[in-house]
């Protein structure tokens, strides 16, 4: 091959949906890039062990290239219905594999295991600066019905508060309905 030709191969990849295990913890901070939510991670797994949230990740060859966090039976004081709801959050693809698909199959996925426990509906934010997550979850049949002003904060690898900003629209989604 001279330096000018280019050749290619195909690859053909297996995307495994799975709910995280401990070892997946240090894989989540992607060599660096999330080392700030090393503690965030940490307690949305104890969290998932205590059955109140859920870490779903879409896994290639033991890595998480894709993660969707499921808080589970969110009863707001706004509601006062005892239906079950819950809240998708975190959701994000590895730039590599974005435009796949990977994004929505993690969405459907974590709807069908809702589907299965018998929620009646999911909401999600989508930050006002990110019209493709929007365009994304109103494609998947949610629908804004109010915004925030995304105030949050967590404390970081080092212990240091991290307070952020990200004012967005919140989207719902109402799940099948049984008899
Ligand atoms: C938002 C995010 C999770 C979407 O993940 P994704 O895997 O790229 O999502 P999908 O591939 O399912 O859909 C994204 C786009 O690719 C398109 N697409 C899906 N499969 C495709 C395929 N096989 N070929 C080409 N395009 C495809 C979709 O139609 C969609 O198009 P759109 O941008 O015009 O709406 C990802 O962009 C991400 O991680 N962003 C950074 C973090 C973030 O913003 N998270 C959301 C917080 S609110």
């Amino acid at each position: 091959m001279t330096a000018t030709e280019r050749h290619t191969m195909s690859l053909q990849l297996e995307v495994v949906f799975r709910v995280a295990e401990r070892d997946d913890l240090p894989k989540l901070e992607w060599y660096g890039q999330y080392l700030h939510f090393r503690r965030l991670f940490q307690r949305t797994f104890e969290e998932q062990i205590a059955g109140r949230r859920l870490m779903l990740l879409a896994d290639v060859n033991g890595w998480p290239i894709g993660q969707l966090f499921v808080q589970l039976e969110s009863y707001d004081n706004l509601f006062m219905d005892m239906r079950k709801r819950a809240y998708f959050y975190s959701l994000r693809v590895m730039e590599v594999f974005q435009h796949k698909g990977i994004g929505t199959a993690l969405i459907r996925e974590a709807e069908s295991i809702l589907n299965e426990r018998r929620y009646d509906s999911v909401s999600i934010a989508a930050a006002k600066d990110n019209p493709g997550a929007r365009r994304l979850y109103e494609r998947l049949g949610f629908r804004v019905f109010a915004e925030d002003t995304g105030r949050w904060h967590y404390i970081d690898h080092e212990g240091r508060t991290r307070y952020v900003t990200e004012p967005c629209w919140i989207l719902e989604k109402q799940l099948k309905l049984f008899s």
